[in-house]
């Protein structure tokens, strides 16, 4: 893929709007061989503004989770199913979705985790392709096949769901804890809690 660069995209203007209204594309970020992979939908303001997925709000409420969870945010690839962000906030389109998903096919193929971890309804439906109760389905395990391979997945609700709703902070808590435990201790992803 020639706008492609290992896991960098180095260049792409498949998307008008989006185009327009980035700064950047905003890259994943973590190690290239993470265990969990997690999976947002599209920059904000703060992830345009920095060049790094999940930098606002969401990001701390993803950061603490992971903390409580015995991991480090340095320790998981943390990426987006779009990867510049789309005017006033909107939903990624389907189409934007489609024009960005050879990037996060490829991302997914090279990192190889052990676990995707997707982060709202928008990655859910898109890896899923089906419709998605998030919040019912939120710590369930399902094995899609994308980009041609079988992968497990895990359902979480979207990080910014616990500002609105505190009731869904545990189903985000017990959502990153089950991710935990697909963590290879042997790879330098060690839980914080075994020291
Ligand atoms: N929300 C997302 O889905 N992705 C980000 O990177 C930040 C907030």
């Amino acid at each position: 893929m020639e706008q492609m660069d290992g896991l960098q995209v180095t260049d792409c203007e498949r998307c008008g709007d989006l185009v327009d209204s980035r700064s950047r594309i905003v890259d994943g970020t973590g190690p290239p061989e993470a265990d969990l992979l997690f999976v947002g939908e599209a920059p904000g303001a703060q992830e345009d503004a920095d060049g790094e997925p999940f930098v606002g709000r969401s990001g701390d409420v993803l950061d603490d989770a992971l903390r409580e969870a015995g991991l480090d945010r340095g320790d998981v690839r943390i990426t987006n199913c779009v990867r510049c962000r789309p005017p006033d906030n909107r939903d990624p389109r389907q189409a934007e979705l489609a024009n960005c998903r050879p990037y996060l096919e490829r991302e997914i193929e090279l990192v190889d985790p052990e676990l995707i971890v997707t982060l709202g309804k928008v990655p859910a439906e898109h890896l899923l392709e089906r419709d998605v109760a998030v919040t019912s389905e939120a710590g369930d395990v399902f094995d899609p096949e994308i980009g041609g391979q079988r992968r497990e997945l895990l359902v979480s609700v979207h990080p910014a769901a616990t500002l609105y709703d505190r009731s869904q902070a545990d189903t985000f808590d017990d959502a990153i804890a089950t991710a935990a435990d697909y963590t290879d201790e042997d790879s330098g992803q060690r839980r914080l809690g075994d020291f």
